[in-house]
């Protein structure tokens, strides 16, 4: 690779980036320069394919005219109204059209500027329910191990991976865990269908075991990326739905990765068949062109928070950057895009051409276990598909496939044993193709390698 120019080399040594030693970074430098629909180009004038929506965010790819217009347009009207006395145009409109995407009875809105700060605020709006309905004893959360459900404290506090969070520990009280779905390789040891869907239906003994007067919501991104790629048996909702609702607790799906068309529908919730409380969003709401997340919230829960002025009924709380017209406009343009070109039905049919490729390289003998829904696909590598025997950790055979394929220009999400394709959802059939052409040329080498 060429080298970096002075000023940029001398840049670099400001940064901390997301989860990444900077002295190896530096070493080799990935710096990106421009962007059209599925296409980086790095300052090296270096082509990548983008198989990672950046990072599960860009759903209608880059440099989108509708959009870029939109954001024009928006810059010369108002770009911020003061939130403590105000709306705007543009945010009454936004949370009109994802009210008319959500599922269910999920029709009031509140934006926020990124994921985390809508799953923090889930948690809040949770607990705040529960105080204002006669319930104030109810408190914890329970979510899953290997979860991801952001960076600050309180979303921290109910992710379950664990390099991400032990640094920042203690959190406050009240997070409880749960084994996650994963299925390939059950944590109770068991085999779906025969297992009865342990996994969901256990939730119920934990809430028993917690004490069903302490607990206030249930945390779940519906298919977990951080874990790689966990995929629920189609029962696993439904189950948690009917705990939830045995026991007033507030049923929260985190689809910062997943809602926006990623999984064939516009979200989880509707590809799952299960309606949760709270929906939290992110990533594509805005489709990356500003920071944005928002929750959708049920007519049943926000009706508690609706009441006269001295009842102080209102949620108590806020984000300066929330709802504001610049980002709102965006998010609009990004839907009408999405909704025109139909790019929740797109996200199907690529996907299954990514699952019928990544079918046809289990030839190679280090294909385990293929998951997701639409354009979320992970593939989970082993060096024995017979016995689910894996790598040596050491080895961390899936970052190297990662990482060769980034050499060959294509950006992918990778972790020592799994390796995931969430490109935009506007990518073409061809593209498709030459994405998993990388990849498998990739897979092949470092078998190579490595043999
Ligand atoms: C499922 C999930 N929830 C929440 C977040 C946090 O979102 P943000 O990084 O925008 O704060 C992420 C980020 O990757 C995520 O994957």
């Amino acid at each position: 690779m060429k080298m970096q120019s002075r000023e940029e080399q001398t840049g670099l040594e400001h940064l901390f980036l997301d989860f990444m030693q900077m002295k190896e970074f530096a070493k080799n430098p990935v710096i990106m320069k421009s962007a059209s629909g599925v296409w980086y180009k790095d300052v090296n004038g270096k082509k990548y394919l983008d198989g990672l929506s950046g990072i599960f965010v860009v759903n209608v790819g880059h440099g989108n005219r509708r959009v870029i217009d939109a954001i024009h347009q928006q810059l010369e009207e108002l770009v911020f109204a003061p939130p403590l006395h105000s709306t705007n145009l543009k945010a009454i409109e936004l949370a009109k059209a994802v009210s008319g995407l959500t599922p269910g009875d999920l029709h009031t809105m509140k934006f926020f500027s990124g994921g985390s700060e809508s799953t923090e605020a889930a948690v809040k709006l949770a607990k705040q329910y529960h105080k204002q309905t006669g319930n104030p004893g109810k408190y914890k959360v329970i979510s899953r191990y290997q979860s991801y459900h952001g960076s600050t404290m309180g979303a921290l506090g109910a992710s379950g991976t664990t390099k991400r969070k032990t640094p920042f520990e203690p959190f406050g009280p009240g997070y409880v865990k749960v084994f996650p779905p994963t299925c390939y390789r059950c944590p109770y040891g068991l085999n779906y269908p025969e297992c009865d869907v342990l996994c969901a239906s256990i939730v119920e003994k934990v809430v028993k075991e917690e004490d069903p007067h302490t607990v206030a919501a249930f945390m779940v991104e519906p298919i977990g990326n951080t874990g790689g790629i966990i995929t629920p048996p189609p029962e696993y909702f439904r189950i948690l739905r009917e705990i939830c609702d045995k026991y007033n607790i507030v049923l929260i799906f985190d689809e910062v990765i997943t809602g926006f068309g990623r999984t064939g529908e516009w979200f989880a919730a509707q590809t799952f068949g299960t309606t949760p409380d709270i929906i939290c969003m992110g990533k594509g709401i805005s489709s990356g062109y500003t920071p944005m997340g928002g929750l959708a919230i049920s007519d049943r829960i926000a009706k508690a928070f609706l009441g006269s002025g001295d009842q102080n009924l209102e949620f108590a709380h806020g984000n300066t950057f929330g709802g504001n017209p610049l980002s709102a406009a965006i998010a609009l343009a990004n839907i009408q895009e999405m909704k025109e070109r139909d790019l929740p039905a797109k996200a199907k049919k690529r996907g299954a051409q990514v699952w019928q490729r990544l079918e046809e390289m289990k030839e190679l003998g280090v294909v385990g276990d293929i998951r997701g829904k639409g354009l979320l696909v992970g593939v989970e590598f082993v060096r024995d598909p017979k016995t689910k025997k894996q790598f040596p950790e050491s080895m961390k055979f899936g970052s190297l496939v990662g990482k060769k394929a980034l050499q060959k220009g294509l950006v992918l999400r990778f972790d020592p044993h799994w390796i995931a394709f969430a490109p935009p959802l506007i990518i073409s059939e061809e593209e498709t193709d030459k994405m998993m052409d990388i990849f498998e040329e990739s897979l092949r080498e470092t078998l190579a390698s490595v043999n």
